[in-house]
């Protein structure tokens, strides 16, 4: 037996100890602490980006560690981690990391589950990521603008045991709004992008830059993580030539599926973790398209073959799918049904769908008022004080929920602190088990899901097309 190891242990057992006995923070010496925890620290602060590679035009940003995306954190499923938050923006700020399973005061809410982070003032995240998977992380104040900003950065789990791969790439997808001197674009929270499909842009990138060419080897197999970091656009992915499978959705394994038509619909937050066998010819071309609004089709990034042989003779056929993570299962017998219904957003002729109630906060700075309503009620702007539950879930037990679509417009909606499992799409089950924490709805949709209530506080539910959360399409629910 290794000495070192024993070493180790009695080292953790002691800081345990110690931890165990409250003693003063002042007296644990702070080197070893730093063996016991994984400590992180990331700072947002303006900065500059070159959208288009190194000749391009500077863009005036807001970045975590000064580059677009922020910096990649790659965690250890089950192993505890701290997170510095440092703010040098001129404005409040908060983190939040999107579909881990955490403690709600981690959660990144201002005025929900923490006070917000202020200019020139740090906040300290600790938690110890129950999931492995694909996760990404984005501030949860004045979100439209900080988002759009820049402000978001991939979130990587690592599984226990490696999976075998000869590649794990992650493609964060980002979409902008520039303008003519490659600056973003002002305007933000315009009511037009409110009440319909949200702040589009125009120019997209993958891990900050317009995509050059992708090069890969005949034969490899590639993990590709998805993730769509975007305000609004939602994103319909082809792989010509290949044939992508499915294994994660939202972080979480699923059964492993080629998706319908070969396309991967990913709507802003939305993970989608593929396995791509590379079965092109050396030296060969294929585009990758985003085909998702009508007669806007445009080549995403093209796989680019190098000349070297296929690095092996026949596709691997060792099975693609990946290890389950700990989600306590629904029980569907006792279940608490509850029923969200999303309203509002424009209709055809311009005229705006009847918002019922209460029109609730108006949002700070902005022109627009609510244009969308869950259950008739429209919580608008960000997180903040005095934000009512709409709903009390006894802890332990399992919700049923049904979201219905009223409006005629797209709806990733996004639950905090759980995954949920989706039963059914109008009524018909969903083919292949998947969890997910951001479902995207269709117009008209009603999707049912379910998952346990095992995490007691008040939690965000609200769709993750930023200008819609922004103008209503957001509630709140408790776990007590
Ligand atoms: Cu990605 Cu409420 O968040
Ligand atoms: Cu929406």
């Amino acid at each position: 037996m290794n000495s070192d190891f024993s070493h180790f242990i009695s080292r953790r057992g002691l800081l345990v100890a110690t931890t165990g006995l409250a003693v003063a923070a002042s007296m644990r010496p702070a080197s070893s602490l730093a063996t016991a925890v994984d400590e992180r620290r990331i700072r947002a602060a303006p900065s500059q980006a070159r959208f288009t590679g190194p000749d391009g035009p500077h863009t005036a940003v807001w970045a975590y560690d000064g580059i677009i995306p922020g910096p990649t954190l790659r965690l250890r499923q089950g192993q505890p981690v701290r997170i510095i938050v440092e703010n040098e923006l001129n404005q409040d700020t908060t983190v939040h990391w999107h579909g881990i399973r955490l403690p709600n005061a981690m959660d990144g809410v201002p005025g929900l589950t923490q006070k917000p982070i202020g200019p020139g003032t740090s906040f300290v995240y600790e938690f110890t990521p129950p999931d492995a998977g694909t996760f990404w992380y984005h501030p949860h104040a004045n979100s439209l603008v900080q988002l759009g900003r820049g402000l978001a950065g991939a979130l990587i789990v690592e599984e226990a045991e490696p999976v075998a791969v000869d590649r794990d790439l992650m493609w964060l997808l980002q979409d902008w709004r520039l303008s003519g001197d490659g600056q973003i674009a002002a305007g933000f929270g315009s009511p037009m992008d409110a009440a319909m499909s949200g702040r589009v842009g125009n120019v997209v990138t993958i891990n900050g830059t317009v995509p050059a060419d992708q090069s890969v080897k005949a034969g490899e197999r590639v993990r590709l993580r998805l993730a769509n970091g975007s305000l609004a656009r939602i994103m319909a992915l082809r792989f010509e030539g290949h044939r992508p499978v499915v294994v994660a959705i939202d972080g979480q394994p699923c059964d492993p599926h080629e998706p319908e038509g070969g396309r991967l619909l990913l709507a802003p937050a939305m993970r989608i973790d593929i396995v791509l066998d590379m079965q092109g010819g050396p030296g060969k071309r294929y585009a990758v398209i985003d085909d998702y609004y009508d007669g806007l089709a445009y080549t995403l990034t093209t796989l680019a073959y190098d000349n070297a042989p296929p690095l092996r003779a026949h596709p691997l056929d060792t099975p693609v799918g990946l290890p389950r993570n700990p989600l306590p299962e629904p029980d569907l017998s006792g279940a608490e049904r509850q029923q969200i219904v999303l309203q509002g957003g424009m209709m055809g002729g311009g005229k705006l769908a009847g918002v019922g109630g209460m029109m609730g906060m108006a949002m700070p700075g902005m022109n627009g008022g609510a244009a969308w309503a869950i259950n008739g009620m429209s919580m608008t702007g960000d997180g903040h004080a005095g934000m009512m539950p709409r709903f009390t879930l006894k802890r332990g037990s399992t919700c049923h929920l049904t979201m219905r679509n009223e409006t005629a417009w797209w709806h990733p909606m996004h639950i905090h602190g759980f995954s949920m499992l989706v039963l059914s799409r109008n009524g018909s089950p969903v083919p292949y088990r998947q969890w997910q924490d951001a479902v995207l709805l269709a117009p008209k949709d009603t999707i049912e899901c379910a998952f346990v209530a095992d995490n007691p506080g008040d939690w965000m539910l609200h769709c993750h097309i930023v200008d819609h959360q922004m103008a209503g399409l957001m509630t709140v629910f408790r776990v007590t």
